[in-house]
This record gives C-alpha cells, structure tokens and sequence, in this order.
C-alpha cells in the first residue's frame, strides 16, 4: 500500500460585483452577441474596490474546510496569477486569514494551469508524508490587470476562487482506486510560448532592460487565436496520456472538469476526446474565465447542484500562460459536509 490522495471537501466563493456582457459593450467596442457567440460568456463577477485575491481565497477555502468538517489543515497551496503582492506569495496571508499562520503556505504560478499544478504539489506532500491534509485554493482577481483597451481580453476573463481539501488515505496500485481519489497527474510547459499569454511589465526582465514599460504592458495580454489552436492540442494530448496512465477509456468518463477557457475549446476538446457533451461540466456562461479558480469553481457548482453521485470519475484537463498544461482523474467521494 502506498499513500495517496483524496478529496475530503470542497467550496468555492464569487465576489459580490455582477457585470453582465452589456455593460462592457458600454463602454468598449463589442457587442453581447460577439462574446456570446465566440466565447458563451453572459457574465461574470468583479472584486469590489478593496477586496484581493487573498479575500476570495480565503473565503473559498473556509468552505472547503467547513465541507471537508475540519477546522484547520497542515499546509495551504494557492494557484494563483494575480498574488496581492509580486513580494511575498499570498498563500501565507490566507493561511493567516484562516487561522492557520505557522503552517506551510506557499503559490503556484502556472496562470490557467495552475489549480491542476497545485492539486499535483499537494498530492506530492501528502505522498511524501510531510502532511495529512492540504488546502489547495485556486482564487484570481484578474480584473486587476486587464486592459480596459483590449477588448479581446477584458470580455473574457472574471474573479473567483474555488478550494479543495485533500487528505491522505492508502492507495492500491496506480493511485486511483477508490471514492475520492486523486491523481495520477500529467503535467507539461514549453518557455518557448511565453509571449502568447503574459504581463509583460512589472518583472526582473523589464526592471533589468533599463527601459520604462511600454503602454499597456503592465496588463495581461493574449495571442487569442493560437492560444485557441494550442489549447484543444495540449489539453487533449495530456487527457489521453492520463487516461493512459490509470487504464481508463473516454467511455469511462462521467464529467469531463476542464479550464473554463472558452466554451468552443470545451465543446471541441469533447470532440476530440470522444466524450459527449452532456457530460461536459461548463459554467463559464455564468463565471467567464476565471483562470485558476476555473477548475474547483466549476466542479463545487455542479456538486452543490447535486450533480454528482459517489464513484463518479472526472477528467481534470487545463491549458495556459507558461506555456502550461495538465490533467488528472478524481474519482468523486462521499462527501459528508454538503
Ligand atoms: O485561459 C487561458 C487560455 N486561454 C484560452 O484558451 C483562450 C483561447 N482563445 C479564445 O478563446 C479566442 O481566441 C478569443 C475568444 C480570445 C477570441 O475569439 P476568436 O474567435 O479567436 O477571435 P479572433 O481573435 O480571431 O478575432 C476575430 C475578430 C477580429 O476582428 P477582425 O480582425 O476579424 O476584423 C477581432 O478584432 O473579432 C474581433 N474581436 C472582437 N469583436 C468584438 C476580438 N475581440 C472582440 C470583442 N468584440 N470583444
């Protein structure tokens, strides 16, 4: 028997700031029909003035905990692009908010990729018995560096957070035996595409060209369409690898959980992974693209929709800045503390 990873609770928190797709084709030039069509966005939520990403974090990961009926954890795992700081990591400061200062809380920086990458830490923690159980947060305010002059980006992208609660349990084999398992993982990047997703301001490579940041690029900028191309490639190549991994087939799969990017790459990634679409979990009409937090925020709504039943196995897959990519399986657990 070796240590493994399970699911013991989830939750997932959205700020209180509604905006409808109307309200940006106020005052930028698109239209609710264009994002609607080319992206199924109806809306998203925007952090009110004050509140950062360790707020949304933290609120997300009290649900979590409260779900997984504990009231403190070993360490704190947080994804995320957009830090409250770029000095120190904000993991620390939610674990604080939580009650848990003196822990081990540190980021994951892998943009849309990250909540899988840290789900991957943190099974790595428990496996190696440092822990037994883990907070993982995936939270974002990247209404914070969108630039109100790109209207490919600012239509896309909202505020969120979602947590999970991993904790250790035994494992036959290749680690996905049993109700709330965790893993394996596949994980992948390539450097080479780091201009396709990024800010390109505010870094060491800026700071050291001697140059002030040209205008605009302290925002998030996207190379859309090749980001689109890549991220069907990506995300299906390392599903299959997965699946190869824990000798499952697409036909064994209830709930195809991915990176709510854009809901053409979801419906197309289930084409090509030759999963229905019915067993697509899509929320991004109602969220947009909330990078990080994507993953754990779709897969706490359908839970709280009652969408799930226990032994229900889930297809993780997401693709981003970095270039970054990964999946992982999650077989859905009995969950006592809806
Ligand atoms: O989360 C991390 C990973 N991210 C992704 O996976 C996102 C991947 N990419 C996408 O989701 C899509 O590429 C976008 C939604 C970003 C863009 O959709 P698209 O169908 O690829 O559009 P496009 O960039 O090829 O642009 C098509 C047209 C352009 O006009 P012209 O050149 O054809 O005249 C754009 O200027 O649409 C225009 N356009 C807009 N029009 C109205 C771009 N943004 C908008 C907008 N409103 N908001």
């Amino acid at each position: 028997m070796t240590r493994s990873a399970r699911l013991a609770g989830i939750g997932s928190f959205l700020p209180s700031c509604l905006v409808p797709n109307a309200q940006l084709a106020a005052r930028m030039d698109t239209s609710d029909e264009w994002i609607r069509t080319r992206t199924g966005i109806r809306q998203r939520y925007f952090a009110e003035p004050g509140t950062t990403t360790s707020d949304l974090a933290a609120e997300a990961g009290a649900r979590a905990m409260k779900s997984a009926g504990l009231a403190e954890v070993d360490a704190v795992v947080l994804a995320t692009t957009t830090p409250d700081r770029p000095c120190p990591a904000t993991a620390p400061v939610v674990a604080a908010k939580l009650g848990l200062a003196g822990r081990p809380a540190f980021d994951v920086q892998a943009v849309c990729t990250g909540f899988v990458y840290a789900l991957a830490t943190a099974c790595g923690l428990l496996a190696m018995g440092c822990v037994d159980t883990v907070l993982v947060i995936g939270a974002e305010t990247f209404s914070t560096i969108l630039n109100p002059a790109d209207r490919a980006t600012s239509v896309i992208f909202g505020d969120g957070a979602g947590a999970m609660v991993l904790r250790s349990g035994q494992a036959a084999g290749n680690g996905a035996v049993g109700n709330g398992a965790v893993g394996p993982f596949d994980l992948g990047s390539d450097g080479t595409g780091q201009d396709l997703i990024t800010v390109r301001a505010g870094g060491a490579e800026q700071r050291r060209s001697g140059s002030a940041p040209a205008p605009g690029d302290e925002y998030f900028s996207m190379a859309g369409r090749e980001v689109f191309r890549q991220a069907v490639e990506h995300m299906a190549q390392s599903a299959r690898a997965v699946l190869g991994q824990v000798g499952w087939q697409a036909g064994d799969i209830d709930w195809l959980a991915c990176h709510q990017a854009n809901l053409r790459i979801l419906v197309r990634l289930a084409d090509v992974l030759g999963i229905p679409e019915a067993r697509v979990l899509a929320n991004i009409a109602e969220v947009g693209n909330t990078s990080a937090a994507s993953i754990p925020l779709a897969i706490d709504q359908a839970y709280r929709a009652g969408r799930f039943k226990a032994g229900d196995r889930l297809l993780l897959s997401a693709f981003g800045g970095g270039l970054t990519w990964g999946s992982t399986v999650l077989t859905w657990p009995d969950l006592t503390h809806p």
